[in-house]
């Protein structure tokens, strides 16, 4: 089943406009949320996030948190898998025209599915993953957790074909993200990441990997990262909802560090899935 609208449908009898505007503008925001053993994690969090991105983009919610959190436990409790990977989205729903100009009223359209979340196993944390660089040719507010995914979409395709799992984005020389994930650097034992800013999504992730170096006293640093500092990293990770904490040990055809995941990926997935358990 899958929420829709206000009911709870069988996903093939989900019916969706052509003419919504998620479909003709990507006009809509989303959100992905991790679910551990039927509990949503770090659900407030994204939560707040969602509500940021509505903001951004001029979209009124159209539920109070509580409501958010109600619906989607809902979702969770219809699936028959304990762990789950929730998918939500708003967009500005369908005026039966199309034009660009926000409808009045606006009457938007709320999705939330939920599917097998599969994080990365054990072999494949061991043995890390590749990933490309590319320029970050994205608009100028990565911030919102936009429905436009193309660039992602032909990011990862790209990916993909070269066998890699991510894309590492650079914009004017500095590292902002990966196309659907934040990016963390070490070097010397330092814990390295980006500062958010409009040119990266403030992952719950990477918050969560932040908060975990504060509190069990692991070296790091939350500044802008040039290009060749990535490059010469000791140890590189990607960070995401559905991939946890997972090392990258090849970009660009060149090993990073070592060419296999370093000590303190290993030390930060330890305690991420302490956190989560
Ligand atoms: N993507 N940056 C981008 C561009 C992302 O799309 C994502 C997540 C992240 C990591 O954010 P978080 O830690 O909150 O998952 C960073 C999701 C998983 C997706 O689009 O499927």
């Amino acid at each position: 089943m899958i929420y829709l609208n206000g009911e709870f449908v069988a996903y093939q009898d989900a019916k969706i406009s052509a003419f919504d505007r998620g479909c003709l503008f990507g006009d809509g925001v989303y959100e992905v949320i991790p679910v551990y053993s039927r509990r949503p994690f770090r659900l407030a969090e994204h939560v707040t996030r969602l509500e940021a991105s509505l903001a951004a983009i001029g979209l009124d919610n159209p539920h109070p948190a509580d409501e958010w959190i109600r619906l989607i436990e809902a979702v969770i409790a219809q699936q028959t898998f304990d762990d789950q990977s929730v998918y939500l989205h708003v967009t500005r729903g369908a005026a039966g025209y199309r034009d660009f100009p926000f409808p009045q009223p606006t009457q938007p359209t709320v999705l939330i599915f939920s599917t097998e979340l599969v994080t990365p196993d054990a072999a494949q944390k061991a043995a890390g993953v590749r990933a490309l660089s590319h320029a970050d040719f994205r608009w100028l507010r990565c911030d919102i957790k936009s429905l436009n995914l193309l660039p992602t979409v032909l990011m990862r395709e790209h990916a993909r074909r070269a066998g890699c799992t991510e894309v590492v984005l650079f914009r004017d020389g500095w590292l902002s993200e990966g196309a659907a994930s934040n990016i963390f650097v070490v070097k010397d034992g330092v814990v390295l990441a980006p500062p958010k800013s409009q040119l990266m999504l403030p992952g719950i992730t990477y918050d969560l990997v932040l908060e975990l170096c504060v509190a069990h006293g692991v070296a790091h640093a939350v500044r802008p990262i040039a290009e060749p500092e990535v490059r010469e990293a000791d140890e590189l990770w990607m960070t995401s909802s559905t991939k946890e904490i997972l090392p990258i040990v090849e970009l660009d055809g060149q090993a990073v560090g070592a060419g296999r995941p370093g000590p303190l990926a290993a030390q930060l997935d330890t305690l991420y899935q302490d956190f989560k358990a």
